[in-house]
């Protein structure tokens, strides 16, 4: 990292900063061009979209991972084409497909995606190739799926095959999985991109289809704590340049994926915040810094989770109160129903911490309707990471006492 100097010399200036340090980036780029053959890596904007990274990662023959239709945009603007730009997330709009046809390759997350990138195609008068990002019916660590909110469930996939071989303007070209992060098992990592070759097989055989490419997804994890050990990329690079080979030997060429997810950037940064005070109070120092939980909310964060576990909500106050805090309440775009349903409430970030509700009954829910919830009026956008995956953050919006609205 920076010399001392220069961060005491930037905190002259700054009181709470970050500094990313090129040269880092450009060894975890290196270290993954030399390990992997034939691998067309993405780079996954929503780890840290800085214009100097992004502008490195391409400038060194990355595409971009996007989670979003401003990191498309954000790709496009570094100058890269539709076949280096990948957009995989859950719950795209219409009018993020609109937006994203010609600029990326666009990968389904379920099917009324499909369903909606047919019709959007259809209206274009055109025939799209997109990918479909499907729900293996396998894990890292085990040979049976699991329950997920991305992608399309295997066995579903595979029984639908003859509507989706039958759309007139959608054409599946590729496949996404990505089953886990911060994995540091490179042998684990390793089966796991096996297993993926032995489903572009399955896939190609079943729907009669050649697929032009395979996003292997990410899941090569760094070394947080200092007993993590790093995983050893070279021979991860070696086991899965080999497994590319055999599948191409075997079942013809196709573009292989990966994205790079943490590993680029992750180790490349530092956050430096000040000490603006420092007290005593009755056998504790308290040593005041400036901006952690609003510069770098993940220290925190894990503070909090500790907190909760020992059963202390106070503390945790005014992020945690008590699970039941907020009420939720259905708006029905069309009409009215009393058929209820147990679902999970989640958003349409890449992470699985993006979770609300693991289990609530509702009124059943169709595309379209509206979830209020309560208790948003304070604490609420203040303290909210807008800036992640670079989505358009909700709009607040005051009504005044003569009922007018003010934006
Ligand atoms: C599709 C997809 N790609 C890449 C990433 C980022 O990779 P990582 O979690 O390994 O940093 C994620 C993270 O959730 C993801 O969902």
């Amino acid at each position: 990292m920076k010399n001392k100097r220069m961060i005491l010399k930037l905190s002259e200036k700054y009181n709470s900063f970050y500094l990313y340090d090129g040269q880092i980036i450009q060894n975890s780029i290196d270290t993954l061009k030399n390990s992997f053959e034939d691998v067309q890596f993405l780079y996954s904007a929503k780890t840290n979209p800085h214009r100097e990274i992004v502008k490195k990662v391409v400038e060194n023959g990355f595409g971009i991972d996007a989670a979003s239709f401003g990191e498309v945009l954000l790709a496009q603007a570094n100058g890269l084409g539709a076949d280096k730009i990948y957009y995989s997330t859950p719950g795209k709009t219409q009018q993020d497909i609109e937006g994203a046809a010609d600029k990326a390759v666009i990968i389904a997350d379920s099917f009324s995606e499909i369903k909606m990138i047919d019709e959007i195609a259809a209206e274009k008068g055109i025939k799209l190739q997109i990918g479909v990002r499907i729900n293996p019916d396998f894990t890292f660590d085990a040979d049976k799926g699991v329950s997920a909110k991305y992608g399309i469930d295997e066995e579903a996939f595979f029984a639908h095959k003859d509507w989706i071989k039958s759309l007139e303007n959608t054409e599946i070209i590729g496949i996404h999985v990505h089953s886990k992060s911060q994995e540091l098992r490179g042998d684990v990592i390793a089966a796991y991109h096996r297993k993926m070759f032995a489903l572009c097989k399955k896939v190609e055989q079943q729907l009669d289809i050649k697929l032009k490419f395979v996003n292997l997804g990410s899941g090569i994890g760094i070394p947080f704590a200092e007993e993590d050990i790093p995983v050893d990329v070279a021979k991860l690079g070696a086991e899965t340049s080999q497994a590319i080979k055999q599948f191409k030997a075997e079942m013809g060429d196709i573009k292989v994926l990966i994205e790079t997810g943490r590993y680029v950037c992750g180790k490349s940064g530092i956050y430096a915040t000040k000490v603006l005070d420092k007290k005593y109070s009755r056998g504790i120092t308290f040593v005041i810094l400036s901006s952690t939980l609003n510069g770098f909310v993940r220290p925190s964060l894990a503070a909090m989770v500790e907190g909760y576990a020992q059963g202390i909500p106070a503390a945790n106050e005014p992020f945690y109160t008590k699970p039941d805090a907020f009420g939720y309440t259905v708006i029905k775009k069309g009409e009215e129903t009393t058929k209820t349903e147990t679902v999970t409430l989640c958003g349409n970030l890449c992470t699985a911490a993006d979770l609300i509700e693991k289990s609530i009954t509702l009124p059943e829910l169709e595309i379209g309707d509206i979830i209020t919830m309560d208790n948003a009026g304070c604490y609420a956008a203040v303290m909210t990471p807008f800036q992640f995956s670079s989505h358009i953050p909700p709009r607040e919006i005051f009504i005044n006492e003569n009922g007018e609205i003010v934006e």
